[in-house]
């Protein structure tokens, strides 16, 4: 009988709830209620819960829906560069930071742009002619990943080995990052390298979170998750001294010292340490490692499911390694220069990214586009869809297909082709001056997994209808549940 009862009784309570919080708004509106509720910070936390739900800050930040704009340059120049239109504003929205949307707050607005600048400089200006150098480097690291760092969730007889997916491009991916970033030395440590493995998942899963619950619980939530932000304290215990020094205490051996970014970062901004203080320089450095430690892992899973999905594609890509190999080191620019890997990687992505939207940005204040539409309210979002710009029959003949030969065979219409380019037909690094100016250096990492994986081991799904991903929103998130079978290859040769 109780039982019964029950959605009565849930019926009720929602509608009390509804009324007490129609009544609360009510009252808050008016003056001085919140100063009468300062000595009972019990009540008014939990009256912030309410205003969060009542807020649609729940769930979705950016609800409603964002606006679109279309892709074409000139709207996507104005949306990616506008001060008006925040990025900044959006990435808090998504971590659960806490922002002001203060237009008058002129210096955030400063320091972004100097921040965006310096990654500018370093990574797409300079990046390549580092990334030469740093090459031999990588491949050593990937190589201690392979032979020694893989976990299989089961080995067969044949000496296949069953892996998570998802995890293994997430350690591969970390693992290289970690050069990139700290050299040799910190990253030998195994505390510092699961730090670094730990510091963006945590992250990411506080992000979920937040999404899901009251904004009074972010602190404790992120605690939990944190436990206490331990991996943030110890990466900055170890490179706080290091930038205090101005590298000069670091021992890291010379040679890969000079191409870190922790280095090149610390060189760079050391004429200007009254703006770039170690504080600053240090959050720049934690936000530039935020962003290059989630989209590799999840365009390797990618690459890798369509490795298993069309598998002729291992022996053309194979073929054509070897080829690249023969009578000549294989090095950066040879690796760069493989037409069939670069088509086979951009039409992988051009038909799965990780976010079907893109250049997302906050209106700081009501804000109408230079041609008159679309006017954007204060608060909203706005963004393209990258999705429909890389489906689009016009520039993509058969848009739905995989060609994986499209930018070899040239059945495209757009002007670029390379998988590292920035195209208004192909966004996934963005548009504009403030598309990602870590490509090339995601590029390399992918490619240098690529080719190391094809060259040792045949790869299938274990599970053949495992489907690639799931959506989230907008975005496509691998299935930690994908299981892959490595075989090794009987006469697999080692790069040279
Ligand atoms: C496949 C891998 C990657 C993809 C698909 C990707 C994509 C993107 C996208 C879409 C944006 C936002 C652009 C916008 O809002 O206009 C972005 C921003 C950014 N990315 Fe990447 N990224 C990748 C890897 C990396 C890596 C490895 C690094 C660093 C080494 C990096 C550094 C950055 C930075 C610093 C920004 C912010 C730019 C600014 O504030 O000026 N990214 N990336």
């Amino acid at each position: 009988m109780a039982w019964e009862l029950l959605p009565l009784g849930l019926f009720y309570l929602a509608s009390i709830t509804l009324a007490l919080s129609e009544i609360y708004f009510t009252i808050k509106s008016s003056k001085g209620f919140n100063f009468f509720l300062r000595p009972f910070p019990a009540v008014s936390q939990s009256l912030q819960i309410v205003n969060d739900f009542y807020n649609g800050k729940f769930y979705r930040p950016w609800a409603p829906e964002p606006i679109l704009v279309e892709p074409t340059r000139k709207k996507m120049t104005e949306l990616s560069e506008s001060p008006l239109l925040s990025q900044r504003a959006v990435y808090a929205d998504m971590f659960g930071l806490r922002h002001t949307m203060n237009i008058a707050h002129q210096d955030e607005i400063k320091i972004m742009r100097t921040r965006s600048r310096l990654y500018a400089l370093i990574l797409s200006v300079r990046g390549p002619a580092q990334l030469t150098k740093l090459y031999p480097y990588l491949q050593i690291r990937l190589e201690r990943f392979l032979n020694r760092e893989l976990s299989p969730v089961r080995v067969h007889a044949d000496g296949s080995m069953c892996l998570s997916l998802a995890e293994t491009c997430r350690v591969m991916a970390s693992r290289m990052m970690s050069v990139m970033f700290f050299g040799e030395e910190l990253t030998s440590d195994p505390a510092f390298s699961k730090a670094i493995y730990d510091h963006p998942q945590h992250t990411v899963r506080c992000m979920a979170l937040f999404q899901l619950m009251p904004r009074v619980m972010s602190p404790l939530v992120h605690a939990i998750v944190t436990r206490r932000g331990a991996a943030m304290k110890l990466i900055l215990s170890r490179i706080m001294p290091i930038i205090d020094s101005e590298t000069k205490n670091w021992t890291e051996p010379a040679g890969l010292k000079e191409l870190t970014l922790l280095h090149v970062f610390t060189k760079e901004t050391q004429a200007t340490r009254d703006y770039w203080t170690p504080e600053t320089l240090t959050q720049a450095l934690m936000g530039l490692l935020l962003a290059a430690s989630h989209q590799p892992w999840v365009n390797l899973h990618i690459f890798l499911y369509r490795l298993c999905a069309n598998p002729e594609w291992q022996d053309i890509l194979r073929e054509e390694i070897r080829e690249a190999q023969t009578n000549q080191p294989f090095d950066y620019h040879r690796l760069s220069q493989l037409p069939l890997l670069d088509s086979f990687m951009r039409e992988t992505a051009r038909l799965v990214s990780l976010d079907k939207l893109n250049i997302r940005r906050k209106a700081l204040k009501d804000y109408t586009f230079a041609d008159g539409t679309p006017h954007v309210p204060a608060g909203a979002t706005v963004c393209v869809s990258s999705y429909d710009a890389s489906h689009n029959p016009a520039t993509y003949p058969d848009p739905e297909n995989f060609d994986g030969r499209r930018f070899v065979d040239g059945n495209h219409k757009d002007s670029t082709h390379r998988y590292s380019d920035v195209s208004e037909h192909y966004l996934i690094w963005g548009y504009g001056s403030l598309a990602c100016p870590g490509r090339f250096h995601a590029t390399i990492v992918l490619k240098l997994a690529l080719a190391n994986i094809l060259l040792r081991y045949h790869i299938r799904l274990e599970d053949p209808q495992m489907r690639s991903h799931w959506m989230y929103e907008a975005f496509s998130m691998p299935y930690e549940s994908t299981k892959v079978i490595l075989t090794p290859r009987g006469t697999a040769e080692n790069f040279k």
